[in-house]
């Protein structure tokens, strides 16, 4: 399965925070935004990425990730002149994509609960049609909304609907099999002028092909597009790093624990960093990982 982020958009919401800086390389607590979604990709077991970004943006954000490899991962950029909605994301990306599945990710979605891992690695594996995720929201208004009849199974999906049938909103976190290039290149613009993706997963319910799975009150998803979100993700970050000691969504980390790179190219990445707390974090458990720091003056 190959992976995208798509990290363009206007971020008007955030004016004028956005007019000169990407809404994605914005500070969540201690990290880029962007790490976040790319994280939820690394632990899916994507390792080939596409990013997607606006042209004044893409050269910062390859500054930041430059081409994966040192995470052990293979990262590609793509440019997107003017953002006419998320499913252009499986045009501009159907080189990348080529014969395999993808898994698309919005660059401001941020995503922490139990089990995720697990549900990553179950609904990557052997995607026939597409996986949409649901989480409850307090104002469906604002979101695509899934409709589920008694069984669970999905019935609709309506964008922003004035009247919502339920309060089940589809997240920033898409799994499709390789039809999604076609059906893609199929979306007429909608009033918006947008390629909407939810027209995308329409012809996937038509077809009988879409599945639906709730993520539940245990888990966390946030949008993090305007200044309240960002600051309450930021807050909610910290606040489990605080207690727990561990970071959410530190990419060195992941990669260390998916065996992407070993310990020492953990190290390495690590002291790129000092003296931030995160990079002393990464230090610290690439040390426990085995790699046995050398003493000041040793050369090997
Ligand atoms: P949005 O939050 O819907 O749009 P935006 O980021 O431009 O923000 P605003 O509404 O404040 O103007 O986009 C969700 C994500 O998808 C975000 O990471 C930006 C990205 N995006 C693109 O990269 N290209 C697009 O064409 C669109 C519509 C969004």
């Amino acid at each position: 399965m190959k992976g995208i982020i798509l990290a363009g958009g206007h971020g008007t919401r955030l004016y004028p925070i956005t007019l000169a800086v990407s809404k994605q390389l914005l500070p969540v607590n201690d990290k880029p935004m962007i790490y976040y979604p790319l994280s939820v990709l690394m632990l899916a077991n994507i390792r080939e990425i596409l990013v997607i970004s606006t042209p004044e943006d893409l050269p910062n954000l390859a500054r930041l990730l430059r081409d994966g490899s040192h995470l052990g991962l293979s990262i590609t950029y793509a440019r997107q002149d003017e953002p006419v909605g998320l499913a252009d994301a499986f045009i501009l990306g159907a080189d990348h994509i080529g014969d395999d599945s993808v898994a698309l990710v919005l660059g401001d979605n941020i995503f922490h609960g139990y089990s995720f891992y697990d549900i990553l690695q179950e609904n990557t594996a052997d995607v026939d049609g597409c996986v949409l995720f649901g989480h409850p929201v307090s104002d469906p208004e604002r979101y695509a909304i899934a409709e589920m009849d008694s069984l669970g199974r999905l019935v609709s999906i309506e964008e922003k609907p004035a009247h919502p049938r339920s309060n089940r909103a589809v997240v920033g976190l898409y799994l499709y099999d390789n039809d999604v290039i076609d059906i893609a290149k199929n979306v007429q613009p909608s009033a918006r002028g947008e390629l909407e993706i939810t027209d995308v997963n329409r012809v996937y319910l038509e077809r009988g092909k879409a599945k639906f799975v709730e993520l539940g009150r245990g888990f966390a998803w946030l949008d993090a597009g305007t200044p309240d979100s960002i600051l309450q993700a930021s807050q909610y970050v910290h606040m489990l790093e605080g207690r727990q000691g561990v970071r959410i969504a530190c990419i060195e980390e992941i990669a260390l624990r998916m065996n992407y790179i070993d310990a020492e190219a953990c190290y390495r990445l690590g002291e790129e960093l000092l003296p931030s707390s995160y990079g002393r974090y990464v230090c610290a458990l690439a040390t426990e990982f085995g790699h046995a720091p050398q003493p000041a003056g040793t050369f090997s």
